[in-house]
């Protein structure tokens, strides 16, 4: 008989947006008469087609597929060349210098934060913020690793801290944040990459939604403090930034400089187990999705895609001010296309679920799904369709 991973038990029946798409297959199937009416502001899932410049490299890499010359077979598990090209160039025109060799490019940062975790023995100690995108704790939990909890609250601004009287091996900061869309300026993340320095541990940055940031002051990259490419290994991803949650295109940095010492003495570098990792494991993102990306990079794609975000802006728009005309406490759409808010009426975050659901047909996040710390708020989404997202604030306003 095989002997499973019991640690499985340790995790929920189910990961947080199945649950939902579950509970809202549930409603539409006793509610026919509703199911049409069903606003979904839950998972953040982009609403806006690709790019013009997308598209027309996507139809570009598909010709050139169907030609013997340029037909493209497995290509290099950590990308290609001139996508680990152009992402360097992008972090380079935010002022920050990437070694391209040092970018890994995989099919999402869900993926590789999730995957990650097989570079670290089970005995290390796990720094979670709390609430936090669920990921991080369910791919911890499945290796049986130990994780402790940092608290984000609305003293901190949800976003804590270093105690040094906390020791950590590994620490996951997401910012900006899903779910609160809380950000770390840069005083807040050179505590971080001190802390880190200081402890021998190291620091997994998710910064899937810096294409958000608005304040120019705010690091965009975890590589914009000094020393942290000595602790750091940051994720990122186009499923935000450039609509691919369908698509699907993510990148890891993890830098040459990041070297650990192993228990006989062995000096390991992070880089290249990675590298054996990825290279064992996965046989890299499909070509045509890497061209189409790389035109993401250039100037002008990006230019393309901040309009698109501006446009989720607008929605992020529209919900604050109905939150504020209703005097409901939230942070977050700034920085992010999520608004992070306080229930209404006191409820419980599952509760408030089911009762918007059922009173308005929204559906959106329960705080619970991202945390102890998130049980009495409620996360929406700016990611709909403006004639959608208005619809959803008009019957908001109506029902409190
Ligand atoms: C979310 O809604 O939190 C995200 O869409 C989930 C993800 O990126 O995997």
């Amino acid at each position: 008989m095989p002997k499973l991973n019991e640690n499985y038990q340790n995790v929920k029946d189910s990961y947080l947006f199945a649950e939902i798409a579950r509970r809202v297959k549930v409603y539409e199937e006793t509610h026919p008469d509703k199911a049409d009416q069903i606003i979904r502001l839950g998972i953040g899932d982009v609403t806006l087609p690709l790019t013009k410049s997308v598209i027309e490299a996507l139809h570009e890499a598909v010709d050139s597929q169907a030609v013997s010359e340029t037909f493209m077979g497995y290509g290099p598990e950590q990308g290609y060349e001139f996508a680990r090209k152009a992402i360097a160039d992008y972090y380079a025109r935010n002022g920050i210098e990437v070694d391209p060799a040092a970018i890994f490019i995989s099919d999402g940062a869900k993926s590789d934060t999730g995957n990650i975790t097989e570079l670290f023995s089970n005995d290390n100690v796990v720094l979670v913020p709390d609430p936090v995108y669920p990921v991080y704790v369910d791919t911890n939990t499945m290796d049986g690793k130990k994780i402790i909890y940092m608290n984000g609250t609305e003293e901190n601004d949800f976003l804590p801290m270093p105690d040094d009287k906390v020791k950590a091996d590994i620490i996951y900061l997401c910012s900006p944040n899903n779910p609160t869309g809380a950000s770390y300026n840069k005083e807040q993340l050179k505590a971080w990459v001190d802390y880190a320095l200081k402890n021998d541990s190291v620091i997994l940055y998710d910064s899937a939604y810096e294409a958000f940031i608005t304040d120019q002051d705010l690091p965009r990259s975890i590589y914009a403090i000094e020393g942290a490419k000595e602790c750091a290994i940051e994720f990122c991803s186009l499923s935000k930034t450039a609509g691919f949650t369908g698509t699907r295109f993510s990148y890891t940095v993890v830098p040459t400089e990041l070297v650990f010492t192993a228990s006989n003495g062995a000096t390991l570098s992070l880089h290249d187990m990675w590298n054996r990792r990825q290279s064992t494991k996965f046989n890299g993102t499909p070509y045509i999705i890497q061209y189409a990306a790389a035109r993401v990079f250039t100037e002008e794609g990006m230019a393309e895609c901040q309009q698109n975000i501006e446009y989720y802006r607008e929605n992020a728009r529209m919900i604050a001010e109905t939150l504020k005309k209703k005097n409901i406490w939230f942070t977050g759409g700034v920085n992010s296309p999520y608004i992070w808010f306080k229930c209404p009426k006191e409820m419980e975050s599952w509760e408030f679920f089911d009762y918007l659901l059922e009173n308005a047909q929204i559906v959106g996040t329960p705080g619970a799904g991202f945390g102890e710390n998130g049980k009495n708020y409620f996360r929406l989404t700016s990611f709909g369709k403006h004639e959608k997202t208005a619809e959803a604030m008009k019957r908001f306003d109506e029902l409190f």
